[in-house]
């Protein structure tokens, strides 16, 4: 994991987030290269859930909303982990964490850093939810909550979607946006921070139908990661026992990915029964059933959720894609030498191409540069003419771009240029006025 993060900070991937501050704990920044691949997953994802489907609808809520909202949705009671604190060194752990020894708030309790022992609290229960105030008065009636999930913007703005777009259930709303969580345990990287992204889909289905569509739902979301390319055996199930069932759910499945710390969760598909609709009805006193025309009865619609987080995925993207492999110099010495590989899926790729030329004299940067300033009109490309080309294809190699365009002494004679693939290593000469087809042709195949 050492060797991804190292990677992500020097590719201009991922940075702490307010580093020459000595960082912010569990925040990060996404820089450059990050900022596209994240965009590029995040984008697959709104088409594939929007565009492609014409029962879904996409929705953008704020992330500050109503107090009420989160007593109905049950985040202000619920959403909480016992905590205990040590009143000797004023270190905070999880109640259940494994390094504490004896009882927490017993004279036998000891503290997992400083050692003390009857020095932790009893657990006390704290709430997740980052807590704010609306307004210019610090008070308790001015207390807001910045979102959790973005599951609740769906839900309060049920109605409205329906009512505007004419969906008919069974219809979902889609939305991406950021999500807050005062996590005690954050880390590894950008696994489990405290502001992070999620990609939530909530479908309205009738009661009755909702194991159906939990399981259609089940196919279609592990179909969209099989396809980001991410390796089938490192990938499975995992179905969430009675206990572990959040207080909405009714059945609950995580899509798991084996990342370097273990098999963890990056995406739940949640069958929330009626419990958000019907809870937002009682809270705020306005009626959301649903009159279905055909056989004239109301019901409050169940929800089957597919609920992703952006970072998530995007670690679990950087952790598949990452390679290190024994290849021959490029520089035409007869060596073989280890190269670092991101082997992402073209479509994701930050940068598409990156554009060289071979010496920097007789006319070639000049070429490159035309050919370069052509492309970047239609894909995101990069031009790089510092140190040997070897070198630069190894930069090339960390960030994932799939092809490096060479111009060199044949271009001008016969108007082709190299295209180096940066998984086979093999170098093909393209017409130049043809490449940006080529391209396109590969970057889509
Ligand atoms: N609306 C349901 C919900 O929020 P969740 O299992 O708590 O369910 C869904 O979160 C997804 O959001 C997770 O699978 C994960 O990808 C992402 N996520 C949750 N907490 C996170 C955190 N602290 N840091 C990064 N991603 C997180």
């Amino acid at each position: 994991m050492e060797k991804l993060v190292s990677l992500a900070k020097r590719r201009g991937f991922v940075f702490q987030s307010s580093e020459i501050y000595g960082g912010l704990g569990s925040v990060w920044d996404y820089g450059p290269l990050g900022v596209e691949l994240k965009k590029n997953i995040k984008e697959r994802w709104w088409r594939s859930m929007v565009h492609e489907r014409e029962d879904i609808e996409g929705l953008d809520a704020a992330i500050l909303m109503h107090p009420r909202v989160w007593e109905a949705s049950g985040h202000v009671a619920g959403f909480t982990d016992p905590l205990v604190d040590c009143k000797h060194c004023k270190n905070r752990f999880r109640a259940d964490d494994p390094k504490i020894k004896g009882t927490p708030g017993q004279p036998d309790g000891q503290c997992p850093v400083c050692g003390m022992k009857g020095t932790l609290t009893a657990p006390r229960q704290f709430n997740l939810m980052f807590k704010t105030f609306m307004g210019p008065v610090e008070e308790d009636a001015a207390v807001i909550w910045m979102r959790p999930e973005t599951a609740q913007g769906i839900y309060v703005n049920y109605l409205n979607v329906l009512q505007s777009s004419r969906q008919k259930v069974p219809f979902g709303i889609a939305q991406i946006g950021k999500a807050f969580r005062n996590e005690i345990t954050p880390g590894n990287f950008v696994f489990r921070t405290r502001e992070f992204e999620q990609m939530e889909m909530q479908f309205f289905v009738k009661p009755g139908s909702d194991g159906e569509w939990f399981e259609f739902w089940r196919g279609e979301r592990m179909k969209w990661i099989q396809d980001l390319g991410i390796r089938q055996e490192k990938l499975r199930w995992h179905q969430h026992g009675k206990t572990e069932l959040a207080h909405y759910a009714k059945d609950a499945y995580d899509i798991e990915y084996e990342f370097p710390f273990g098999w963890n969760e990056f995406e739940g598909i949640h069958n929330r029964g009626d419990f958000d609709l019907s809870r937002h009805q009682e809270y705020s006193g306005k009626k959301l059933d649903y009159l279905d025309t055909s056989t004239n009865t109301r019901f409050v619609p169940n929800v089957v959720e597919t609920s992703a987080g952006a970072d998530r995925t995007t670690l679990v993207v950087l952790c598949d894609a990452y390679r290190e492999e024994a290849v021959k110099n490029e520089d035409g010495v007869d060596k073989e030498e280890l190269r670092v590989v991101l082997k992402l899926k073209p479509e994701l790729a930050p940068l598409k191409a990156a554009v060289f030329p071979l010496v920097n004299k007789d006319g070639m940067p000049d070429i490159a540069r035309r050919i370069y300033d052509d492309l970047r009109k239609r894909l995101n490309v990069f031009y790089d003419d510092g140190g040997s080309i070897g070198r630069r294809y190894r930069r090339q190699d960390e960030a994932g771009t799939p092809f490096c365009i060479t111009i060199d002494g044949q271009t001008s004679q016969d108007q082709t240029v190299t295209v180096r693939d940066r998984d086979t290593l093999k170098q093909i000469r393209v017409a130049s006025a043809k490449l940006v087809d080529y391209l396109k042709e590969q970057l889509t195949g």
